[in-house]
């Protein structure tokens, strides 16, 4: 799995790209991440929180936005797919993120402020590629225990859909999740506490 050529020129990031859960797997495009650069990227890359609506996420779908010049990924996770978290507890390496990074009033082992949507910083926390979303469960190409997560193609990190690293990866730790807050049930603020004005 390892190449061990990473460098950051062949970072890829993954900007506005969704990926659906349906019968043939994954959908997706990978755009260089300095080529979607816009004005209002620059403003993100400075620190402005960014707003994003959440109200046309279809169930199992993710998608990405841009913040602090990172992707953040929101999952709309379905309760399959949070049972299948659960299950997964005692075979990932830190289920309830003592030792990952993520704001104290995340809690718990699925990582969000409400269960269903995921929000996480999209690089793996080994070397900073971006994982690919796998929402599949037992894709051939990953196998019969895989109940749906994210691959990191560069050195194989595996992480569940909490963003939580399966043991013996290149990854120490469960990917990050950023500071955010709802404003309204559809509307999440990622940049900002929910104590913030
Ligand atoms: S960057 Fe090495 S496994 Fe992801």
């Amino acid at each position: 799995m390892s190449n061990g050529d990473v460098s950051l020129g062949r970072r890829r990031f993954l900007i506005g790209a969704t990926s659906v859960v349906g019968g043939v797997g994954v959908v997706g495009a990978a755009v260089p991440f300095v080529a979607s650069w816009n004005p209002s990227a620059k403003a993100e890359a400075a620190g402005a929180p960014v707003t994003v609506n959440i109200s046309k996420i279809e169930p199992g779908q993710q998608i990405t936005v841009s913040w602090r010049g990172k992707p953040v990924w929101i999952v709309n996770r379905t309760q399959k797919m949070l049972d299948n978290i659960k299950k997964l507890n005692d075979r990932v390496k830190d289920p309830e993120s003592q030792e990952s990074d993520q704001p104290d009033y995340i809690t718990g082992i699925y990582r969000s402020i409400r269960d269903e949507y995921a929000v996480l910083v999209g690089i793996c926390t080994h070397l900073g590629c971006v994982p690919t979303y796998r929402p599949e469960v037992a894709p051939e190409d990953i196998g019969p225990d895989w109940l749906g997560g994210y691959v990191c193609a560069c050195h194989g990190s595996q992480y569940d859909l909490a963003g939580r690293v399966f043991p013996n990866q290149p990854a120490p730790l469960n990917l990050e999740v950023p500071p955010y807050r709802y404003d309204d049930d559809s509307t999440v603020v990622i940049g900002l506490d929910p104590e913030a004005a």
